[in-house]
């Protein structure tokens, strides 16, 4: 009796919905497109911290590693198929006491040094600017170089410029030939300081203004094709969050910047902003449940709040948006996974934070026409990474992926989304049981990016296309069997997306998102 009884049960549980899906009206209107969704808010970031890029990036020439020059072959297939827009280095705090001169010339030369922020340990610099310049070309990149405001001077900075980017036979442009490369390099962006109100030497906003002002009028770009249309960007230390101290900050830099006269210049003002609820980072990047889960998306949306705040100060002083704000440092940061060196910050990724991500993402578009690049920390190995690496074995992580989702966004132009999907409640935690974007990509095909944060109940959602003539939606689905699932060496699919389509009928496409999960379609 008890078996048949169990069967019935079994029968039951593979037959009928695990739970009844309700229905999301969601609108989009293409008639109604935006600012464009610049490619740069999905740039990367590669500090010299831990295995980010020694281990992650860097195996050397002669290892057993396959590598183009040093640089691992595995790991630039992966960033390639990113196209990733630009990466931001050599920090983080790591950029303050970074001097380039170090890494140049023969490699078995190069002066090892210390990294005193990230472990105290050594750094041989046999990565240096050439390398990084290499590493690019191979990746398809643009150099985003964070310059040493905090240890260095305004000269060094500028010598390295010079070095990099005159055609011109100066000393400097000839030992860069000695080095391996007569053409100048193309130096797209120009980080002045790290967090210079912390780590980059705890200065106030005043004194990093003084500073400004000095490196954005001498550490200049010669490359002759970067004097007209692809000028070098210069981008300011900007605040570290949304309190007085940080609205004050940008103001300050702003303001300034509004009554400036000719010999100085930005184009861009950075804002750092982890998803870390409290510091010392506290949360798990393994074994948590859904309460855990909540509280960290609920903070990851506090990005809204810091994009709206400082795009207002910025709208006070730019009403044209010339400034682009600048999320140059961005992800979720825990705690050190058990074993490792606490200063590598290194941490597993898990379904989590690809949701987290395609949340920041949507914020960024929304903001497209002030959020106009932004990084997401770090690239290989350290906190929310694209990529995680162990010697010859390499995994993409769920952030990865929708990263790689998102590619059509890259450039699109965005298409407001209206939709009302309610709420999600976990304690006292409530949350959008759905955020949603969409956008026309450069062929004016329609994108729709939607993430179910509901980890609980599938949503049905009925897109209500104005404007559209396609007749069927296909793409790609990212979800897991839980929260906290996360890809390893041995088992790399646990959380990979998987292809969705729908009909459309009507001008209405039906589609059935699952618990926890981000949902890339395009209408064709
Ligand atoms: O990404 C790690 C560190 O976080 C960076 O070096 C610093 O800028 C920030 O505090």
């Amino acid at each position: 009796m008890a078996s048949v009884l169990t069967f019935v049960l079994i029968g039951l549980m593979l037959t009928a919905p695990a739970v009844a899906a309700d229905k999301v009206e969601l609108s989009v209107d293409v008639s109604k497109a935006g600012a464009k969704i610049d490619r740069n808010i999905f740039g990367q970031f590669a500090e010299h911290l831990g295995h980010g890029v020694y281990e992650g990036v860097w195996v050397g020439p002669n290892s057993p590693i396959p590598n183009t020059r040093g640089i691992r072959t595995d790991v630039v297939a992966a960033l390639k198929a990113l196209r990733v827009p630009n990466v931001r280095w050599p920090g983080g705090c790591f950029a303050d006491e970074y001097h380039w001169r170090k890494g140049i010339g023969p490699t078995g030369q190069r002066a090892a040094t210390l990294n005193p922020n990230w472990g105290g340990v050594i750094e041989p610099n046999t990565f240096g600017i050439h390398e990084l310049m290499d590493f690019l070309d191979q990746i398809g990149s643009e150099a985003y170089l964070s310059v040493n405001v905090g240890s260095g001077t305004p000269q060094e900075a500028a010598e390295w410029l010079e070095y990099m980017t005159t055609a011109q036979p100066t000393a400097l442009a000839k030992e860069r030939a000695a080095n391996g490369h007569p053409a100048p390099y193309k130096v797209a962006y120009l980080g002045i300081g790290n967090e210079s109100w912390d780590c980059g030497g705890n200065m106030t906003a005043d004194y990093y203004l003084s500073q400004l002002k000095i490196y954005s009028r001498f550490v200049r770009n010669f490359n002759p094709a970067q004097q007209d249309k692809q000028q070098m960007l210069k981008i300011a230390v900007g605040p570290g969050g949304g309190e007085a101290r940080w609205t004050e900050w940008t103001e300050v830099i702003m303001k300034a910047w509004q009554n400036r006269q000719w010999s100085w210049d930005m184009q861009g003002l950075s804002l750092h902003s982890y998803t870390v609820v409290r510091w010392p980072p506290a949360y798990a990047s393994v074994g948590f449940g859904e309460a855990e889960y909540s509280e960290i998306l609920k903070q990851t949306l506090t990005m809204e709040d810091l994009a709206t705040k400082h795009s207002a100060i910025m709208d006070k002083y730019d009403p044209e948006k010339k400034i682009a704000l600048v999320v140059d440092e961005w992800g979720a940061w825990y705690t050190p996974l058990p074993g490792s060196n606490p200063g590598f910050l290194v941490q597993q990724n898990s379904l989590r934070d690809a949701i987290l991500a395609a949340l920041n993402l949507n914020i960024f578009a929304r903001h497209a026409d002030r959020v106009r690049m932004a990084n997401i920390a770090q690239m290989v190995n350290v906190l929310q990474a694209m990529i995680m690496t162990d010697k010859e074995k390499m995994v993409l992580t769920p952030t990865y992926h929708v990263f790689k989702m998102y590619l059509p966004f890259q450039d699109a132009t965005f298409v407001p989304v209206a939709f009302d999907a309610g709420a999600y409640t976990r304690g006292n935690i409530t949350l959008p049981r759905v955020d949603a974007i969409a956008a026309k990509d450069t062929a004016g095909k329609l994108w729709l990016a939607i993430t179910n944060l509901d980890p609980n109940q599938p949503v049905e959602i009925e897109t209500n296309l104005v404007g559209v003539t396609g007749k069927t939606a296909a793409g790609e689905t990212l979800t897991a069997p839980k929260v906290d699932s996360v890809n390893t060496f041995e088992a790399p699919s646990m959380v990979a997306p998987k292809p969705i389509s729908a009909e459309i009928q009507g001008g209405k496409l039906a589609l059935k998102l699952e618990p926890k999960s981000v949902t890339v379609v395009s209408v064709d």
